[in-house]
């Protein structure tokens, strides 16, 4: 068992800071452009209604069934005993039918006899009380008997379906969102983690701070989680929350690979491995896994909120598969859409009807974005359980789809329509690749600033999604990158509230500026280390030189507040964030505060270095109008050309194939050049209209 417990923990610690390769397209041949599929549960159908289904599925255009997802109850019944006969007959079914199957690992849900057996399994919460099964993701990663019984699981399924041709991949787990686990073996890992990154208790005080409010510990041995739900939040130490934050991560990340590295001993070097991460993320780090081929995500747009205009409650939000489509292709070069919300859910504050032809502008939006896979959660909307009211693409009688249905079905058929115009080898259009941009995105800074946001006006999702979307509104193609990343591939480089840096990372941006990039600094970058800590300096210390200006201070309004800002003799509110700018002599200011008793200093400036510019933008504009402003006129004075978008209407090239979606509540019309191709749709884009054109 000892020696059990080390492997697990030694492998835990080898976690390697290293990324995956990028560039696995080559799961997906480029002619296909974008594979579906389908959540299939047969345990929770009559056998008799298998091949009905599995057949349904195909005549309504699926190429793929996703399976076992949850079914741990079903493969091992008993303790060790392993029953595949009804999967095998499930995945015998999909080849009759021409489906292609995804088969699960089922480690997210476990049966009963384990909770029986062996409770300790469970991860707790933050008052030690231990969870149970019956739901999803409520397991100790890290405990080593529960990692035990994965590997039998895995390893079974491994061997019995890694050589068969039908099956095209693993998805591992479900949607992986490294809860946070106060149990006796987390407590353990998490001791074993940090002695492995600071090697001695004074490092470790030091970089927590300990010396403040007596936290100082002598021993890792007396080091535990630190623990809001018990200290309040006063007692929240921000530098131990964020490595219990990084620990969670490293944890999920290892859980992944270490199933990966199980599947690949047996499977066949042509089925990949993935997993469904959830669209908005904010526990799990995809980046800290390294056995993945990629990454795909989990979008629900629409989860009882009020969106743009009128009918924006039954589009959904248009920033779910923004981000996420982009993300996710830092992991592996490509990613794709593993569950698409198929109608209304069982879970959003309320359930509206989706508008006709929601589900349809969602796919398309992960196609257009380049998705490679675009699947759905679930085939049968369930008649019991806690997602009863949860629709499926077919409704409740079993045979009849459902809006959902229908918007796939269409979606499938248009496929099959564009594979044909599809040509290899189309470059991306010069005018596009003269305003590529990238948006820099690390979630350790989220998880910091979250922490400490200054403000409840200050959005720590919303901050960075808001430049993305500014850029697209400019007809922008945007890639959401890490740090890793080649800068030198992007004229734009945009870098908002990136508050933990180092030497490294400026030189890398001083050197991307040198060489001709137009980088784009917003506030709360650069004022802390990688511990969190502040500099011993002024504020944002190491990036002064690089935007050129000094920060005297940084102001924050009440909500009737009014916050006033020109540029270029345009008016602009501000609310959550607003830095006092000093510029160097060198330095032009662009954008100033216009009230306050700080009227005339700056808020934007902007600074050449060598063959690019930094533009630092010192405050947080309410309505986005100053960031969409200034980055176009950015993009013009470097010579690129801009479009107009207004909120809603996206527009994206993929493969040749241009296409706009529209989340708006009003109609839009899409100006097309002469030699403009219509493929699909029609160039006045009705609210959840499509149209895709080639050029
Ligand atoms: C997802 C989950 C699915 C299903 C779905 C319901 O988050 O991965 O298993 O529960 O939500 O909307």
């Amino acid at each position: 068992m000892r020696k059990f417990i080390s492997i697990v923990i030694i492998t835990f610690l080898m976690l390697p800071i290293a990324l995956k390769a990028q560039g696995n397209n080559h799961f997906f041949p480029e002619k296909d452009l974008v594979t579906t599929g389908i959540y299939y549960y047969p345990e929770h159908w009559n056998e008799a209604q298998w091949e009905r289904d599995i057949k349904k599925m195909s005549e309504m255009g699926f190429e793929f069934v996703h399976l076992a997802e949850f079914a741990w109850f079903k493969i091992e019944p008993l303790e060790g005993r392993f029953d595949f006969n009804w999967l095998d007959r499930v995945v015998g079914l999909c080849a009759k039918y021409h489906l292609k199957v995804l088969l699960c690992t089922p480690s997210a849900t476990t049966p009963t006899w384990m909770r029986i057996n062996y409770p300790e399994i469970f991860v707790m919460d933050g008052h030690y009380i231990r969870a149970e099964n019956g739901t999803r993701g409520l397991e100790s990663m890290v405990n080593p008997k529960f990692r035990g019984y994965v590997k039998r699981i895995v390893t079974e399924m491994a061997k019995r379906y890694g050589q068969n041709k039908n099956v095209m991949g693993w998805q591992i787990d479900n949607e992986p969102g490294a809860v946070p686990d106060y149990s006796p073996s987390s407590q353990e890992a998490f001791r074993a983690w940090l002695k492995n990154k600071y090697q001695t208790i004074d490092a470790l005080n030091t970089a927590w701070g300990a010396a403040f409010w007596s936290q100082w510990f002598n021993s890792f041995d007396q080091v535990i989680i630190p623990n809001t739900s018990l200290v309040g939040w006063w007692g929240n130490n921000p530098h131990a929350l964020l490595d219990f934050k990084r620990y969670s991560a490293d944890a999920q990340a290892a859980f992944l690979d270490f199933q990966a590295g199980i599947l690949r001993n047996s499977i066949s070097k042509g089925q990949f491995v993935t997993t469904n991460y959830t669209a908005v993320c904010t526990g799990s780090d995809p980046r800290r896994t390294k056995k993945l081929d990629f990454a795909a995500y989990t979008a629900y747009p629409n989860g009882g909120t009020d969106n743009i205009g009128e009918s924006g409650f039954r589009l959904g939000n248009s920033d779910v598969i923004l981000f996420a489509s982009e993300y996710y292709k830092s992991v592996g070069g490509v990613s794709g859409v593993m569950e698409i919300q198929p109608g209304p859910v069982n879970w959003g504050s309320y359930n509206p009807l989706l508008l006709p032809g929601t589900v349809r502008l969602w796919l398309y939006h992960s196609f257009a974005a380049g998705g490679k896979i675009a699947c759905s959660y679930r085939f049968r909307q369930i008649l019991y359980g806690a997602e009863q009211y949860h629709a499926g693409v077919i409704q409740t009688d079993g045979v009849t789809p459902s809006q959902g249905g229908k918007d796939y079905m269409q979606f499938m058929k248009e496929v099959t329509e564009l594979r044909k115009q599809y040509k290899p080898e189309t470059k991306m259009p010069a005018k596009l690749a003269a305003r590529s941009t990238a948006i820099l995105w690390n979630v350790e800074n989220y998880w910091s600033i979250d922490r400490q946001k200054q403000t409840g006006q200050w959005n720590t999702w919303d901050y960075p999604v808001k430049f993305l979307k500014t850029a697209k509104s400019l007809g922008a193609p945007v890639d959401v990158i890490q740090e890793t990343a080649d800068l030198s591939k992007y004229k734009f480089v945009i870098v908002p509230a990136y508050e933990m840096v180092d030497s490294a990372l400026v030189k890398k941006w001083n050197d991307y500026v040198i060489e001709g990039g137009h980088l784009i600094i917003t506030c709360r970058t650069g004022t802390k280390d990688r511990q969190g800590h502040f500099w011993e300096g002024e504020t944002a210390a190491p990036i002064l030189k690089l935007i050129g200006a000094h920060i005297n201070g940084t102001d924050m309004l009440s909500s009737y507040g009014k916050g006033d800002l020109l540029l270029n003799a345009n008016h602009y509110p501000w609310h959550s964030w607003a830095d006092l700018l000093m510029p160097d002599n060198a330095t032009e200011v662009l954008a100033t505060y216009n009230n306050q008793f700080y009227k005339g200093k700056a808020a934007v400036v902007k600074h050449q270095i060598g063959k690019g510019t930094v533009t630092y933008i010192g405050v947080d504009n309410d309505d986005s109008k100053l960031e969409k402003d200034l980055l176009r006129q950015i993009y013009t004075d470097a010579g690129a050309t801009t479009e107009d978008y207004p909120p809603g209407v996206l527009v994206y090239w993929r493969d040749g194939f241009y296409t706009a979606l529209n989340y708006s509540s009003e109609n839009y019309t899409v100006s097309l050049p002469d030699n403009a191709k219509v493929l699909i749709g029609e160039r006045i884009l009705k609210p959840a209209g499509v149209l895709v054109w080639t050029e």
